[in-house]
């Protein structure tokens, strides 16, 4: 018990103040509008929020290009604000995460602008510059098709400048020690003012030796270190995680060997070969990257998503599996993005099927690891397709049939979604939470009973055997035994539970959500009818649970 860790059994919400909502009408949510719905995070279960960038910033990257790290951008509020924020998370036993973007500045910052103004300026080489246009500048781009180039020419600074993503987010010399001064010293900051962790952004280009031109460059693992070392120091419990869309096989480096590095990163082939599995009705591809997914240092932990501010980004699978998810979840050209992705929502992508949604969400919130879950999916919220690229699905949250569905009393900035079956009138939280068959209401009761299940995020877990449509797992962690059964099909199916890895004998399986209880046949083992698309949460049962006497027997139940 004395190692738990906060971070390893606990729920995170991801937001965007610009959409969540809007105090004082200027059409922009803000940390005031933020704070008025603390007490409904923390009565859904939240444990930690995670906030988009909200520094000063053009905007044009949604805030992923900063102009200044130690600010907050004036239409969200005030340090105040922030510290006001956290501190009221604090006394709702939630922490706070914030974005921390150290990839790359804004090209407004003034870092940049001091580097193009003056060659000899020490901010000169807090960037990358060539003096000739490199051979490989069209090549490398994350946003193939919107982006045009790696290396830009800056007239003013007479060179190119390197850039993973888009021209005006010149990527930071990391390779530098005074740009390791800086960036530390941003992690210093946030964390006096009463955060608790942060989200880092695109960290495998952050440590990446290309673009550096220095002989044998190799990646900055030591920086990730050191960057873990300061914030222990400086605050105990804080945590990184990271944005690292990788094989798993290449993630011990970031966590280090000795789980010395970062301590969390978001599992992206889980979260793919997922969604796979809910395009094909086969799990095998997951069930190899779940067992890709072992071996972790004892402080590391995954973290699990379904949709988040992004494409979903389905380029990891191989073509045949990636076109029928395509096929299935973003059929037409438009829904698709970069080559590789899918910007639609979760709801609309699953048809608004209840059925599908619950089972999508059951099966991530018990990956082994941490589950993290995007504003507005809680009441199955849609997207906005006649939106450029991501935007589609960071439409304003949906709070009531309000005008503008309660989140501004000005002209959002945004469109607010009004039209269709995912209009503000038809999906909100008020009817929601009116309603307890709502999805708000469901989702609530699965975080609750999420967080009674330590042995998730703690524990050790074994893939059950099973037909490739069912995915059967267990989880063992300080004496508690907990199974997991999904059905991939839209169909009614038995299933038999085996091999249960502890002795189990004579202990009746409890499901969570019914507490209904099924007692192990003769052999040991345990018999389900599955509903269609159905998922089953099982503890297994105390000592008061075994068979007293009588005859053991197979009960199945529905
Ligand atoms: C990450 C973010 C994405 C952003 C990019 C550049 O991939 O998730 O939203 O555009 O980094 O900072």
């Amino acid at each position: 018990m004395i190692e738990q860790r906060w971070y390893k059994n606990t729920v995170i919400y991801s937001l965007a103040i610009e959409s969540f909502l809007d105090s004082d009408g200027d059409g922009v949510g803000d940390f005031a509008g933020l704070m008025n719905r603390l007490d409904y995070l923390q009565g859904l279960g939240v444990g930690a929020i995670w906030l988009a960038p909200f520094h000063p910033s053009p905007r044009k990257d949604h805030g992923y290009d900063v102009v200044d790290y130690y600010g907050v951008d004036g239409r969200y509020g005030s340090h105040g604000d922030f510290v006001e924020f956290t501190h009221a998370c604090r006394t709702r036993g939630i922490r706070v995460m914030m974005d921390l973007v150290l990839n790359h500045t804004s090209d407004e910052h003034p870092w940049f602008q001091a580097a193009i103004a003056d060659p000899t300026s020490k901010y000169r080489d807090y960037y990358i510059w060539a003096d000739k246009k490199p051979a490989d500048a069209d090549k490398g781009m994350v946003f193939p098709g919107v982006q045009e180039s790696t290396w830009t020419y800056n007239r003013k600074a007479r060179a190119w400048y390197y850039h993973k993503f888009f021209e005006f987010q010149p990527d930071l010399n990391i390779a530098n020690p005074q740009v390791q001064a800086e960036l530390l010293k941003i992690v210093a900051f946030w964390l006096e003012l009463g955060v608790s962790g942060f989200r880092m952004d695109a960290v495998p280009f952050l440590i990446a030796a290309d673009g550096i031109h220095v002989q044998g460059a190799e990646p900055a693992f030591h920086f990730l270190r050191r960057i873990r070392e300061l914030a222990q120091w400086r605050k105990g419990d804080a945590v990184f995680l990271a944005e690292a869309n990788i094989p798993p096989e290449d993630c011990l480096q970031y966590f280090g060997e000795a789980g010395d590095r970062l301590h969390m990163m978001f599992n992206f082939p889980v979260n793919q070969t997922l969604f796979y599995a809910l395009a094909s009705g086969d799990t095998g591809p997951l069930r190899e990257k779940l067992e890709a997914s072992r071996g972790l240092p004892e402080t590391a932990q995954w973290a699990h998503f379904l949709r988040n501010h992004d494409e979903l980004d389905i380029g990891r699978l191989p073509d045949d599996q990636r076109a029928k998810v395509f096929a299935k979840f973003g059929p037409d050209e438009d829904m698709q993005l970069y080559g590789r992705g899918i910007r639609r929502r979760l709801a609309p992508m699953l048809g608004g099927d209840r059925r599908r949604l619950e089972l999508a969400y059951s099966l991530m919130l018990t990956m082994p690891g941490t589950p993290v879950i995007r504003y507005g999916d809680e009441i199955g919220m849609g997207d906005d397709l006649t939106l450029p690229e991501r935007d589609a699905a960071r439409t304003p949250m949906q709070w009531s049939n309000e005008r503008n569905s309660g989140f501004t009393q000005g002209v959002p900035e945004k469109p607010v979604i009004s039209e269709g079956p995912y209009g503000y009138r038809s999906v909100n939280v008020a009817l929601q939470r009116a309603d307890s068959d709502s999805l708000l209401n469901w989702t609530e009761r699965m975080l609750r009973m999420r967080k009674e299940l330590p042995e998730i995020g703690h524990g050790a877990y074994t893939i059950l055997p099973a037909p490739a449509h069912i995915l059967a797992m267990c989880y063992v962690f300080e004496g508690k035994v907990s199974v997991f059964v999904h059905n991939l099909l839209e169909e009614r199916i038995d299933f038999r539970v085996e091999q249960l890895p502890q002795d189990c004998t004579e202990r009746s399986l409890v499901c969570i959500q019914t507490d209904e209880r099924i007692r192990p046949d003769k052999t040991g083992c345990y018999d389900l009818v599955l509903e269609p698309s159905g998922y089953r949460w099982f503890r297994l049962g105390g000592l008061e649970d075994m068979i007293a006497g009588d005859e053991p027997q197979a009960d199945g139940g529905a």
